[in-house]
This record gives structure tokens, sequence and C-alpha cells, in this order.
């Protein structure tokens, strides 16, 4: 189904039906579909985002991903703070955190620091998704080895074919099985056209190239899911894609669309 994490949690109870719109056969070792058990410690820049009154606390709370792209700057997907997915605007929400250096939810390993403030993209367009990406400030920073690279327009990852690597806490098999610790899959850069032919915008989502990038494996297999909203994807140790939409996890001909980085770097500064 195209619809965001975001729609899919507002229904609540509907957690369950969900997943009924991607009848794709779960594959066993699916993630993050059809990807592999990683720690935090590779992937210091990947970190949960975690409300426990608005999620419960079994899974630390954890909802969507997030990105360390400063020592106290977090990037994560727009949708993932909207008022559909918290219920609330996100300066409502007392308890938002962030997770850091936890490879696994249910233990006490590494830190939770407190959001100070947000700032989602004024430019979001859940009709589209185009623009899907907001920034967290951190009550406290996070050391430098944390930090990540992002990716400029002219990054050469951007190329398609170049072997990318998506990382989450999200449903391993597209059955809301959510991970309680953190997964990654190896994708590949595909060109738009791929999802340009995938999502023409008769559904939920519409691709758009210059906000979005197009990423998986065109035979399906492996692919980001609902839960990894906003968590990282990374080709040649840069940040090039945040988990934003899709259809269904891991279906050949759906790709998984990831807000383009290079376009942050724009946006996010022309708009402050
Ligand atoms: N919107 C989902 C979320 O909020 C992410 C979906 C990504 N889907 C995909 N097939 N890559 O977690």
């Amino acid at each position: 189904m195209r619809r965001p994490f975001a729609r899919a949690l507002a229904l609540g109870a509907a957690a369950a039906v969900i997943p009924l719109a991607s009848p794709a056969p779960a594959t066993a070792d699916s993630i993050v579909i059809g990807g592999y058990p990683v720690e935090t410690a590779q992937s210091p820049w990947t970190v949960a985002l975690s409300s426990r009154d608005r999620f419960g606390g079994t899974r630390a709370g954890q909802f969507c991903g997030g990105v360390v792209i400063a020592r106290s700057t977090v990037l994560t997907a727009a949708h993932c703070l909207s008022a559909a997915v918290l219920g609330a605007p996100p300066s409502r929400i007392r308890d938002l955190r962030i997770i850091a250096d936890r490879t696994d939810l249910l233990s006490t390993q590494g830190k939770e620091i407190p959001v100070r403030a947000t700032w989602v993209n004024p430019d979001y367009d859940s009709s589209t998704n185009a623009g899907d990406f907001a920034v967290l400030t951190l009550a406290s920073p996070l050391p430098e080895s944390s930090v990540i690279p992002m990716a400029s327009s002219a990054d050469p990852a951007y190329a398609p074919g170049t072997a990318a690597v998506v990382y989450g806490w999200g449903d391993a098999t597209g059955s809301g099985d959510y991970a309680h610790s953190l997964r990654a899959a190896r994708v590949q850069v595909l060109p738009d056209e791929a999802c340009e032919e995938a999502y023409p915008g008769d559904g939920d989502g519409k691709y758009l190239a210059g906000s979005m990038l197009c990423a998986g494996e065109l035979a399906g297999g492996r692919d980001a899911c609902q839960g990894d909203s906003g968590g990282p994807l990374v080709a040649q140790g840069r940040l090039i894609g945040l988990v934003s939409w899709g259809s269904g996890c891991g279906r050949p001909g759906s790709p998984g669309v990831y807000t383009r980085v290079s376009d942050v770097a724009r946006a996010f500064g022309r708009s402050r």
C-alpha cells in the first residue's frame, strides 16, 4: 500500500489491517525486508525516534528512524512528525526523544536524548509525499563520530546502480513484525524512471525526481518498510536518502522511495 506509516498509525487499531494491502509473500529473512542484523556501533548515525507516551514502552517508544547530521541535529521524515502519526503537533509531545547507540530497543544500552526543537519542512506535501524531511535539535550533543556527511547534488553516489544500505527498526516481514534490534538491507540506487513508472501519481504518492530518490531491487525482496521512515540510506559513506514511502515492501516493480538528501540541504538552507 502506498499510504505512509503516518496514515497507517492514524488508523490506530488498523495496524493489523494495513498489511493486508501488501500480500506479497513475507520472505523469511525479510528489514527492513531482506535485511540482516547490524549494530549501531557500525552505523552510529542511525537513531530511533521515540515517544513512549504515544507509542507505548515495549519497543522503547520507537516509531521512526532518524540520522545524525551534526552533533545536535537529527534529520528525519516530515511525515513522522505529522499530526496523523503523533496525534498532536510535535511541540506537544513532551517525551519526544532520540535513542542513540542502542542496537536492541529492549536493552538500556546507549542514551536517550530529549528533542529540544523540531522543524518540519513547510514545503512537505502529504499528497505527493514531496519534501519529506524534518530537523530535530537535540537537548545535548552526540559525539562527532556519530555524524554522517550529507551528499550534495553532484555526489557520484546518486548514479543508478550504486550500492547502498538502508537501516531501521521497522517491519521486517511486511506483516507488522517490528524489529527490536537494528537491521540493514543492501539495495541499489535505481534510475528515476523505475519509480516514475511505479508511482505515476494515481495512488497515495507521486514520484518526483527532484526531491525523491528511487532505490531497491528491481526484482523486489530487499527494501525498507513501515517503521523505517526517517532512517538513513547510505552509499559510499554518505547519507543519500531518508526512508519515505513505497507501495508495500519489497514487492517487484514497487521500489522504495527516499527523500533526496541533496534536496534537503538546498531546501533547508532556503527556508531558514
Ligand atoms: N512510510 C513508511 C514509514 O513511515 C516507510 C515506508 C517505506 N516503504 C518502502 N517500501 N520502502 O515507516
